[in-house]
C-alpha cells in the first residue's frame, strides 16, 4: 500500500504510478533528502516531540541507508513514487513503527523544497569551482599574450587593433559576472523551509533555527505558503546558468571563425578537435560548436520553468515537480561544458603571425591618423573627412595608410609631417591606449596582475 493510501479504496492505475512517479529523476537528491531527514528528526528528539531513542535510532538508520545507497545495495521503486517516500519506506522497513514517527510536523511539499535547495547549493559550488577553472584559464592566456596583436571588430569589420590579452579578458569579465551572479543567487536561496509543512504551517513546537543551523541555511522562510510554493530559486539559477552559456557560446562562436581557413588565427589541438567521416583533410572545432549548440537546451531549461510556474495557483501543485528535469539538465549541461571548454582553450595554439597580418590589413589605424590630425589642431569631424578620402584613396590603389609617401599624405593634409608614420604604427595604435579598460600592454597588465592576487 501506498504511503497515503489509508483513503482510497483501490491502488492507482499502472499508467498513473509511471506518470506520476518521479524516481527516475529525483533519485539523485538522497544524500539530501537524507541530511534533511537527520536534521528534522535530531530536532523532534530535542524538542520532545518524538523520544530521544526514537530520535537516534532514526538518524542512525538513515546514515546506514546513505552508506548502502552508495554501496549500490539499494534499489528505488517507482511505488514509492519519489525519493522522499523511497527513503522513507526503506527506513520503516528496517526499524518499523519508529521509522513511521520521523515525518511528523513534516510534509513533503516542504521536504522537496528543503531538497531542492540543499542539492542545488551543493551543486553550484562544483560550478563555482568550474568557472573559477575557466578564469585561471583565461588569465593565464591573457598574461602570455599582453603584446599579441590583433584586429578587433565591430560588425564583423576590422575596427581598430587590440592585443589578444586585450579580447580575452572581456570574456573574463564576462565569467566574473557570472561567478558572482552564483554568490548572489546563494544569498537568496539559501533560506530554510521546513516547518511550513503542507502550506500552513504546524502545531507541533518545532525548532526551525535549530534545523536551518544544522543544514548551513543563514535563515529560514518567513511564510508557510511562500516556503512550499517558492520556486525563484530554482528559475534564477536556470538563468544565472542560461548567461554562462551566453557567454560560452558567444566565445564558441569566435574559436570557430578564428580556426577557420579564412581567418587562420587559431589552430585547435588535435585533442579537442574532431574529423569528418569522408573529408580526409577536415579538422572540426566539434566542442566550441556543442558548446554553442548546448546553449540552446539551457535557454530551453529556463522557459520551462518559467512557463511550468506562472500559472500555478499557491501553494504546491504536482507541475512543481517537473521543475527537477529541467534544472538539473541545466545544471549537468553547464558541469559539462565548462571544464572540456576550458580545456580546448589551454591547449590551442595561437597564430601570432595571422593575427598580426590581420591587424595591418582593413585601415584598422584610420582612427588613430584621425586623431593625429586633432592633436595638431583640427577639428575631429573634419579630421574623419580628410581620413575617409585617404581611405578611399588608398582602396583605389591597393595600398594601406602607412605605406603612403609623405607627399602622398601632404595631398590629403598639409599637417601631416615625418612623425605621422610612428603615430599610426599599431604598436602605438595599441600602447598609447592607456586608458583603464584599454588594450595598452602596461594597462592591461596592471588589471591582469590585479585579478592574480584576487
Ligand atoms: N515528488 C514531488 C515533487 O517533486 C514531491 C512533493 C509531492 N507532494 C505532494 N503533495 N504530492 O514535487
Amino acid at each position: 500500500m501506498k504511503l497515503w493510501g489509508g483513503r482510497f479504496s483501490k491502488s492507482t492505475d499502472k499508467s498513473v504510478d509511471d506518470f506520476n512517479s518521479s524516481i527516475r529523476f529525483d533519485a539523485r537528491m538522497y544524500a539530501q533528502d537524507i541530511r534533511g531527514s537527520q536534521a528534522h528528526a535530531k530536532m523532534l528528539g530535542k524538542q520532545g516531540i518524538i523520544s530521544q531513542a526514537d530520535s537516534d535510532l532514526i538518524v542512525k538508520t538513515l546514515g546506514e541507508i546513505l552508506t548502502d545507497i552508495e554501496g549500490g545495495k539499494v534499489e528505488f521503486t517507482i511505488d514509492a513514487e519519489d525519493i522522499h517516500m523511497n527513503i522513507e519506506t526503506i527506513l520503516i522497513s528496517r526499524i518499523g513503527d519508529v521509522g513511521k514517527r520521523l515525518h511528523t510536523g513534516r510534509s513533503r511539499n516542504d521536504q522537496v523544497a528543503l531538497d531542492c535547495r540543499l542539492y542545488l547549493r551543493d551543486e553550484s559550488e562544483e560550478l563555482a569551482e568550474m568557472l573559477k577553472g575557466l578564469l585561471k584559464t583565461i588569465l593565464t592566456l591573457a598574461d602570455e599574450n599582453l603584446d599579441t596583436i590583433m584586429p578587433g571588430y565591430t560588425h564583423l569589420q576590422k575596427a581598430q587593433p587590440i592585443t589578444f590579452a586585450h579580447h580575452v579578458m572581456a570574456y573574463y569579465e564576462m565569467f566574473s559576472r557570472d561567478l558572482s551572479r552564483l554568490n548572489d543567487w546563494k544569498k537568496r536561496m539559501n533560506i530554510m523551509p521546513l516547518g511550513s509543512g503542507a502550506l500552513a504551517g504546524t502545531t507541533y513546537p518545532l525548532d526551525r533555527e535549530f534545523v536551518a543551523n544544522e543544514l548551513d541555511f543563514d535563515d529560514i522562510t518567513k511564510n508557510s505558503i511562500d516556503g512550499v510554493s517558492d520556486r525563484d530559486f530554482v528559475c534564477e539559477l536556470a538563468f544565472v546558468l542560461s548567461m554562462i552559456m551566453v557567454h560560452l557560446s558567444r566565445f564558441s562562436e569566435e574559436i570557430i571563425l578564428w580556426s577557420s581557413n579564412e581567418f587562420g588565427f587559431v589552430d585547435l589541438d588535435d585533442a579537442y578537435s574532431t574529423g569528418s567521416s569522408i573529408m580526409p583533410q577536415k579538422k572540426n572545432p566539434d566542442v566550441a560548436e556543442l558548446a554553442r549548440g548546448k546553449s540552446g537546451r539551457v535557454f530551453g531549461d529556463l522557459m520551462g520553468l518559467l512557463t511550468m510556474m506562472k500559472g500555478l495557483p499557491l501553494a504546491y501543485n504536482k507541475d512543481m515537480q517537473e521543475d527537477k528535469e529541467q534544472i538539473f539538465d541545466a545544471v549537468d549541461t553547464v558541469k559539462m561544458c565548462l571544464p572540456v571548454f576550458a580545456g580546448m582553450l589551454s591547449t590551442m595554439k595561437l597564430r601570432k603571425d595571422k593575427m598580426l597580418q590581420g591587424a595591418k590589413g582593413g585601415f584598422t589605424n584610420a582612427t588613430d591618423v584621425a586623431d593625429y590630425l586633432v592633436k595638431k589642431g583640427l577639428p575631429f569631424r573634419d579630421a574623419h573627412a580628410v581620413v575617409g578620402r585617404m581611405v578611399a584613396y588608398c582602396l583605389d590603389n591597393d595600398t594601406v595608410i602607412d605605406a603612403l609617401s609623405m607627399e602622398e599624405f601632404k595631398n590629403f593634409s598639409d599637417i601631416f609631417a615625418q612623425d605621422v608614420y610612428d603615430a599610426i604604427s599599431l604598436d602605438t595604435c595599441v600602447n598609447m591606449r592607456k586608458i583603464t579598460g584599454g588594450p595598452a600592454k602596461e594597462t592591461m597588465k596592471k588589471i591582469i596582475d590585479g585579478y592574480k592576487n584576487n
